[in-house]
């Protein structure tokens, strides 16, 4: 079973500057509440309380100041430093100690996802104890992407990295699970030509051995790229409609926190306590007394 996911929150955002010159780009908001959230939300409704969030020397210290070692949410939040961004697998070799020989789940922090209904399928990803699973997504720009070609069982047949003519329109959105051999197979990668370690690279071997099966988000699942201006304040509009209309938020990881029972009622209201003056505060103080919502 899978307990333990890398969230990785590297890259210098350029695309967002001069945002990201003041504020890291997985802290910057997504409608009410920092992007990361949604990743690290995402994971705890998985049922995956111990993290590693790994990002560059210069935005580590601000993550590290927003989210601390997860106590008061219940989780375990370990931070590792990326000194250079060298792709998407050094997560895996950076990660090794925390990993400790145990499948893994892999994030990025700017992985937003709305999902309708978490289902049962992801049972699938986290009791997976060979190969590994990669998450795709339909797309309109699939060249942009890591691209997944499928059979009907959802075996993968082909995977390449932004290929200029995809096999099909399902993008890998950047949410992997994998098995204990993850860290010996990233160790034998070599950069590509942009430099980097690929994690196309890496799904290729556990294809080559026949063990990489892909899990396509059903279209009741919403998967949101915020990497420029215009995706960042789309994601934005979208989750205020959401939450506007429905007065339920999303990802707001200390309700989820309680919501999977992760922490008392009584640490929810410290919580909302905390956020005391803004309507967030008072949302995570309904939460507890609102009984309609239930
Ligand atoms: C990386 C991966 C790509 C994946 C994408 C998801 O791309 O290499 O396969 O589809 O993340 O966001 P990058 O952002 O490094 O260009």
């Amino acid at each position: 079973m899978i307990n333990k996911a890398i969230i990785l929150a590297g890259g210098t955002g350029s695309r967002l500057r001069p945002l990201t010159d003041v504020v890291c780009k997985q802290l910057l908001p997504v409608y009410d509440k920092p992007m990361l959230h949604y990743p690290l939300g995402t994971l705890m409704l998985l049922g995956i309380r111990d993290i590693l969030i790994i990002s560059t020397p210069k935005d580590l210290p601000s993550i590290q100041e927003n989210l601390g070692d997860g106590s008061e949410l219940g989780v375990s939040i370990q931070y590792k430093v990326q000194d250079t961004p060298q792709g998407l697998p050094e997560a895996f070799i950076l990660g090794e100690e925390f990993i400790n020989g145990q499948p893994i789940c892999l994030i990025l922090g700017d992985n937003i996802l709305y999902w309708g209904q978490l289902n049962l399928v992801w049972n699938e990803c986290l009791s997976l104890s060979k190969g590994a699973y990669v998450v795709g997504a339909h797309t309109r720009e699939p060249e942009q992407f890591g691209v997944i070609e499928r059979d009907k069982n959802n075996n993968v047949i082909s995977i390449e990295e932004k290929p200029s003519i995809p096999k099909s329109n399902i993008a890998a959105i950047g949410l992997y699970f994998y098995d204990d051999q993850v860290v010996q197979h990233a160790k034998s990668l070599s950069p590509s030509t942009r430099g980097e370690l690929e994690i196309t690279d890496l799904n290729n071997i556990y294809l080559k051995n026949k063990e990489l099966r892909a899990k396509i988000l059903s279209r009741g699942t919403t998967w949101l790229d915020a990497g420029t201006i215009t995706s960042l304040m789309d994601a934005s509009t979208f989750f205020k409609i959401i939450e506007d209309r429905q007065g339920l938020k999303i990802c707001c990881i200390e309700e989820v926190a309680y919501n999977m029972g992760y922490i008392s009622k009584k640490q929810l209201l410290k919580l909302a306590l905390n956020f005391e003056g803004s309507s967030y505060g008072r949302y995570l103080e309904q939460r507890v007394t609102d009984t309609l919502n239930r």
